[in-house]
């Protein structure tokens, strides 16, 4: 089988060619794409001589490594992610793309009936009702990544979804757990970015801190699992050993347990949805007696309501929420705002902006940049003081 790699540069990328290399004789790299670190292309290719397709960022990179590899076809940008999942539409893509960027390869993949291994939940949370008529229309499928989504796909794997009375997905309540809401001004970028038992890519590592990953999570977990609000449920577990559990009509709950690496749920999507052999570090005989559940204060992280924001009003919400997000994670990270202003802005942005039906791809575009400006614009000329 040939796989297309999105975002092989990245956490979620290395890690899937780290099991790709394992799965030599199940899985053919056909095509990936890297970002910014095009550095990373040699060695990927010492490791898997199959690759007919590489796709870049910038122009000025292309042009260079077309050169250099003249047995390989080369794309870039935006346009040159869809050109590369155009190149083999009977390959399953794994899009390990960060952001809004990643939307669009979810979708023409779709379009083109193939099977997406998701690790980019922002394609969900922006394009949950497009995805959601392409998978009723189509043969495409979503196979999730993300180890809560996993854990719960594993829960209620040879059940019926009539079955479940209810789900309910973990956080590790991130660095901040503990801290007062008045000590959030104080936080720093390094505190932010030293996640308690994930290493994940710096965004998500924000996202983490933030609780907007978390938010993010239940609107994915609302369109994979079809789940009313009322039925997802979201709770602590600091060392991130509980990912995700069922509790079915019958009383009876089955949770799912394992170390905090994300190997196993690329394994799980590489195995197309079957839980495989277990072949991971398993966990010490007592880990069930010292692992410990514990609530979520949605006063302190309020944030997490955007969620029942965006399953309530759908349509073009939820690219609003993530524009919003996108824009001030990459503005604290470049240290241009504090921790508290991503809470405020977001707040602003969504009590100031229209939701509407989503349309198609171009319109959410749109409204992405436009959130983005808006956000650069009011940061210039001071109408949101960065306290
Ligand atoms: N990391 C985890 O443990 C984890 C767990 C669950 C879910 N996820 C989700 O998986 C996705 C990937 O996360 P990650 O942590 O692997 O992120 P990451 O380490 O930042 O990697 C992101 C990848 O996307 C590429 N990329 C970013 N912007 C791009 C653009 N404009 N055009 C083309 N390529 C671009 C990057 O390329 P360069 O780096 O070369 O520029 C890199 O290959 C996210 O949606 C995240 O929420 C991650």
């Amino acid at each position: 089988m040939k796989i297309i790699l999105l975002g092989a540069s990245g956490s979620i990328g290395s890690q899937t060619l780290e099991l790709l290399e394992k799965y030599k004789n199940k899985w053919d790299l056909h095509g990936f794409s890297v970002g910014n670190r095009v550095e990373k292309i040699h060695e990927i290719l010492s490791k898997f001589d199959k690759v007919k397709y590489i796709c870049v960022k910038n122009k000025g990179d292309y042009l260079k490594l077309k050169k250099q590899f003249p047995n390989i076809k080369f794309y870039y940008g935006d346009e040159g992610l869809i050109k590369l999942i155009n190149s083999n539409k009977n390959a399953y893509v794994l899009n390990a793309l960060v952001g809004f960027v990643g939307l669009k390869p979810t979708l023409k993949a779709l379009n083109n009936n193939q099977t997406v291994l998701l690790a980019n939940k922002e394609s969900i949370v922006c394009g949950g009702d497009l995805i959601k008529d392409l998978l009723k229309k189509g043969k495409g499928k979503i196979i999730p990544i993300d180890s809560e989504h996993v854990a719960i796909a594993k829960c209620l794997y040879g059940h019926d979804i009539n079955e479940v009375e209810s789900i309910t997905i973990t956080a590790s309540g991130g660095p901040f757990y503990f801290l007062g809401k008045d000590e959030f001004k104080n936080i720093k970028l390094e505190d932010a970015l030293n996640h308690p038992t994930w290493k994940m890519g710096n965004k998500i590592t924000i996202d983490s801190a933030t609780l907007v990953n978390k938010t993010f999570e239940i609107i994915e977990a609302f369109y994979l699992f079809d789940m009313p609000l009322e039925k997802i449920n979201v709770v602590v577990d600091r060392k991130s050993y509980v990912h995700g559990f069922v509790k079915f009509k019958d009383g009876s709950v089955t949770l799912n347990v394992s170390k905090p690496s994300m190997l196993g749920p690329i394994d799980y999507a590489l195995n197309l949805g079957i839980p495989s052999n277990g072949q991971f570090e398993d966990l010490e005989q007592n880990t069930l007696d010292k692992y410990e559940l514990l609530p979520l204060d949605k006063e302190k992280f309020s944030v997490i309501n955007n969620a029942n924001t965006v399953i309530l009003n759908k349509g073009t919400s939820g690219t609003i929420l993530n524009a919003a997000n996108e824009k001030l994670v990459n503005l604290f990270l470049n240290k241009r705002i504090n921790f508290l202003l991503i809470y405020e802005f977001i707040d602003k942005i969504m009590n100031t902006t229209r939701f509407e039906k989503s349309r198609n791809y171009s319109q959410l575009k749109k409204i992405d940049s436009q959130i983005k400006e808006r956000i650069e614009e009011e940061l210039k000329n001071g109408s949101f003081i960065n306290k």
